[in-house]
């Protein structure tokens, strides 16, 4: 090959165009690949939904599973069903951060460590023939250690006793933490109640383990151990969540007829 061939400019040449075939390559993929990420996502989230409210059958697919589970935006400012946003694609982590579609908590209200409240949330109900609701599931999320933990609560038709709770996304320490996620201290979830008879939230978390013998055993899971931060987080979530911040005025509505 001679000199000239071998030129500097040329091979800056060449390398721009690998450069460019490589990035034409790469961002069609990102492009395309897009829709399939984007519904694998829902997937998983529908998944989850099915997990903790107790109705995930293994084997059949989640679409088809999910057809009986009917989603409706609560309008949370007012406790009422709402139609301004589309139910399914309202996008509550985003709303969280703008300013025109949440609320900023005072510290005293903030329990879960949210620091705004989006004016929207999407629910999902399972109703009976009779339009009665047979299982109400309720997104939940709040500060951990070192994480936000997003998940789900699962309420039975009565509004009251507890179904499941369980979180898709956290960042809580595999042992430690992330003990949130281990199927034993979720079962002490299921058939807790969340309010008490004077109507106040009752849900506790109690380090060192509840004593089934005293009232709040009802309404109480035991701590996690080496997890207490945690622990006192998912608290605080269910607290703040069940509370007149988050979905206590809708579970007043639901109940009374007025939703
Ligand atoms: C590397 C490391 C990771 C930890 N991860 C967690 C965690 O995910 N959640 C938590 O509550 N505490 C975690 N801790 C422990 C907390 O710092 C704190 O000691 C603990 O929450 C206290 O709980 P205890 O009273 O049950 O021991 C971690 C500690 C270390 C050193």
């Amino acid at each position: 090959m001679s000199a000239k061939k071998e030129s500097i400019g040329r091979t800056i040449t060449v390398a721009f165009l690998v450069c460019l075939v490589c990035s034409v390559v790469v961002s069609t993929a990102a492009v395309s690949l897009r829709p399939a990420q984007i519904q694998n996502q829902l997937i998983d989230k529908q998944r989850n939904i099915l997990s903790i409210a107790g109705l995930l059958q293994p084997g059949l697919s989640i679409e088809e599973q999910f057809a009986g589970i009917t989603p409706r935006l609560v309008d949370l400012r007012t406790g009422q069903f709402s139609d301004e946003h589309d139910a399914l694609t309202f996008d509550a982590r985003r709303a969280a951060g703008d300013p025109a579609l949440s609320k900023r908590l005072d510290s005293s209200d903030d329990i879960a460590g949210i620091r705004r409240r989006e004016n929207f949330a999407t629910v999902y109900m399972v109703e009976n023939d009779a339009g009665d609701i047979e299982t109400l599931i309720l997104p939940v999320y709040g500060a951990g250690l070192w994480s936000t933990l997003y998940g789900f609560i699962a309420l039975e038709g009565d509004l009251n006793t507890i179904v499941g709770l369980g979180f898709y996304q956290h960042a809580e320490t595999p042992g430690l933490g992330g003990e949130v996620d281990n199927p034993n201290w979720q079962r002490q979830w299921e058939g807790n109640r969340v309010f008490d008879d004077d109507g106040n939230v009752a849900t506790r978390v109690v380090k060192g383990g509840v004593d089934r013998n005293s009232p709040q055993a009802d309404y109480a899971v035991d701590g996690l151990a080496g997890a207490t931060l945690t622990a006192r987080g998912v608290e605080n979530l269910v607290r703040f969540w069940m509370g007149e911040q988050g979905f206590r005025p809708f579970l007043s509505n639901l109940s009374a007829g007025e939703a």
